[in-house]
């Protein structure tokens, strides 16, 4: 049976403990072909930067090699199936990235998949970059169980969702600082703490988080969004209220003066950079996990 990766759940904690474990490993050692003759395909419906360029590095420095698809120059934009696309696709790769908008377009793209299916960031999730994320946290704080992390904006976004998820599994509190409107479905909240101040939020913070204020899919929204969120910037005011050795993490693309002040994510706090690296260590030990089943 092949697995897939299309939410954080998908892998047990123990899974997850060990991927952390091998993503370390490659990232102080970058020259291991363990993947050599395997190919990836990457189908992309959405706009990307780091996603594309990190997963295309990541099989390319394991000895595969990647395909990049966007969906506008594929045969789904003139009406073939996604599932006709997902049963062919399988029978020349090993393993499918998709970014999508609706979660119910990766899940029927995956049920028809032979291969493992990998989300790369849908409206409801982006478990890749949350593992990063996390991956990030315990290089530079240690264990991630146990620290307190604050994700402050638009907490209805596919990030904060995914940290949602991400708590339990991995044992860390979530609070998450959000004007009503922008937070996560209650049903999804899994024991974090929501408050709509986020100067409260900050006490004791290990980890501050934030995402665009207008998520892909969402540009006709962005005057509201700008509006609403405007007492929400992560600033150097804001970051003062955490802990004195706390990190602040962004996904990227930022908007500076937007979610976050220029002075944070270029400033002593930021890992947002080491964040952003991380995506390729940890995609390299999920390509493994899933292609090899490791
Ligand atoms: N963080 C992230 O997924 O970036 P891209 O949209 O550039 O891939
Ligand atoms: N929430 C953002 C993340 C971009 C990586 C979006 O969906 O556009």
């Amino acid at each position: 049976m092949k697995r897939d990766f299309l939410t954080l759940s998908d892998l047990s904690s123990d899974e997850h403990l060990l991927l952390f474990r091998r993503a370390h490993e490659l990232k102080a050692n970058r020259r291991q072909r363990t993947l050599e003759g395997r190919s990836l395909l990457l189908l992309f419906e959405k706009a990307s930067t780091r996603t594309r360029i990190s997963f295309e590095a990541s099989i390319g420095q394991l000895g595969g090699h990647a395909i990049t698809l966007p969906m506008q120059e594929s045969q789904i934009a003139r009406g073939e199936t996604l599932e006709d696309t997902a049963r062919v696709a399988s029978r020349y790769v090993d393993a499918i990235m998709f970014r999508t908008h609706g979660d119910e377009r990766l899940k029927a793209f995956a049920a028809a998949a032979t291969v493992p299916v990998i989300n790369g960031l849908s409206d409801g999730g982006h478990p890749v970059q949350v593992l990063a994320d996390l991956f990030t946290v315990e290089e530079k704080l240690g264990e991630v169980a146990g620290k307190t992390i604050v994700f402050v904006g638009d907490c209805g976004s596919n990030m904060a969702r995914s940290f949602c998820e991400a708590a339990p599994i991995f044992g860390f509190s979530l609070r998450l600082a959000a004007p009503e409107g922008y937070r996560p479905p209650a049903a999804e909240l899994r024991g974090a703490r929501v408050t709509a101040n986020p100067a409260e939020a900050m006490q004791g913070a290990d980890v501050v988080v934030t995402d665009v204020w207008t998520s892909m899919g969402q540009e006709a929204e962005t005057k509201a969004r700008l509006q609403a969120l405007s007492a929400y910037t992560v600033d150097e005011a804001m970051v003062a209220k955490a802990r004195p050795q706390a990190i602040v993490l962004h996904c990227l693309p930022a908007h500076r003066g937007e979610e976050i002040s220029a002075g944070v994510i270029d400033g002593p706090h930021s890992a947002v950079f080491e964040e952003a690296e991380n995506r390729l260590h940890v995609q390299k030990a999920l390509l493994e996990h899933l292609i090899l089943r490791r």
